[in-house]
């Protein structure tokens, strides 16, 4: 069976854990090794690393953007339907109105008309999601935030090594959020990275992520001892998994090169078959090849695909379940309708991507879906 993804390992990561694991730093929280992935990863995103905070997921990171702005109830957040339950969850638990907005036709990226129409004056932040390491529209919603006084947050979970004109992915909102779960480009299991790009929150997010105390002032004796001050939690990620994430940040040249160009070969491989059906994915320079899909005319058509693929010893999934469907949003409020977040909530499949895949494992799962659509 050829798998729909096998985690990144890079080829010193055993090596660099033998060490770390011998190294008795290894059992200091927010030591050596925290540090060290710090300053790799605001090096890659070109930040300063005061402003950055790796946090033990992207969810964690999401809830510490809510304890940072204090989300309360009555706030509106304007965010996809099409996304992970996290990027809604952070939100909902402290009592935010959740305000779905449709995506564009050919991308399951926020549509910015329909997010500017749903805009009210309790509308606290908007939050876009980068589906599979594309920016699109990234500058006007940074514009469109500025013009309304509202937060722009940016859910970058499938990000890291993609840029928009230019510029990393993920330091154009006020905040971002960054994932290193095994399912992204590269992980350390299971991790995550807040950046806070507007200077005026940095100060909180240092008491958010400190369990909401000012232990770090206490580290740097500015004080004696430290105390409660705000809501928080304890939002750092574990030495060991920094150790690892350090490991394999420096290979992310590679894996992006890797996949952009296993990317590229399924475009130009479908292109012509499936373009003319106005059911494909957009190609852009500037991504980082995290997720290749194809889109069928319906869900019938999807369950065969997905049935031809497996019989032929090749694992395809299907992605988001779009929350405004789910049984838990239903039970908390009424049907809404989002034309095209239910199209790709029906019809997308992503096929194998990930740096181990081999050319002939390519071509098979290419021949193969393209025996499907003859
Ligand atoms: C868009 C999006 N946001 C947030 C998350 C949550 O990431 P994590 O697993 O690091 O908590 C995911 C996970 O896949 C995601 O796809």
């Amino acid at each position: 069976m050829i798998p729909f993804n096998i985690p990144y390992q890079n080829p010193n990561l055993q090596k660099d854990m033998h060490a770390a694991l011998s190294d008795p730093r290894i059992f200091r929280n927010q030591g050596f090794y925290h540090q060290e992935a710090r300053n790799k990863l605001a090096q890659i995103l070109n930040v300063n690393n005061s402003n950055l905070f790796l946090t033990p997921s992207c969810t964690h990171a999401l809830e510490i953007i809510t304890h940072i702005i204090d989300i309360e109830p009555g706030d509106e957040i304007i965010l996809p339907s099409y996304t992970y339950v996290s990027t809604a969850n952070a939100f909902f638990l402290k009592g935010a109105t959740l305000v779905f907005a449709d995506v564009l036709a050919y991308h399951p990226s926020l549509n910015i008309a329909d997010v500017e129409k749903k805009i009210t004056s309790r509308t606290k932040a908007i939050v876009l999601v980068h589906y599979g390491g594309i920016g699109i529209d990234v500058i006007e919603f940074r514009k469109l935030a500025d013009r309304y006084n509202i937060l722009f947050i940016e859910d970058a979970a499938h990000t890291l090594g993609a840029t928009y004109k230019n510029k990393p992915l993920g330091t154009y909102g006020d905040f971002a959020t960054i994932s290193f779960h095994e399912t992204k480009n590269l992980g350390c299991v299971q991790g995550g990275a807040l950046l806070v790009n507007n200077p005026k929150y940095i100060e909180k997010a240092n008491t958010v992520t400190q369990c909401g105390t000012n232990r770090l002032d206490f580290m740097n004796k500015k004080t004696v001892r430290y105390n409660w001050v705000s809501q928080g939690t304890n939002g750092i990620l574990a030495e060991p998994l920094c150790a690892i994430l350090s490991s394999q940040l420096t290979h992310l040249e590679d894996v992006t090169k890797k996949r952009k160009n296993l990317w590229q070969t399924y475009f130009h491989a479908f292109r012509d078959i499936v373009n003319h059906q106005n059911l494909f994915c957009i190609d852009s320079e500037e991504s980082n090849g995290h997720i290749f899909y194809l889109l069928f005319k319906n869900a019938d058509e999807r369950i065969l695909f997905m049935k031809f693929m497996t019989d032929h010893q090749i694992e395809v999934t299907t992605h988001y379940q779009a929350l405004h469907h789910s049984p838990f949003y239903l039970k908390h409020h009424s049907d809404i309708s989002l034309i095209e977040t239910s199209k790709f909530h029906n019809t997308l499949i992503r096929l194998p991507l990930y740096h181990a895949l081999g050319d002939c494992e390519q071509s098979k799962i290419i021949e193969t879906a393209i025996r499907f659509f003859k």
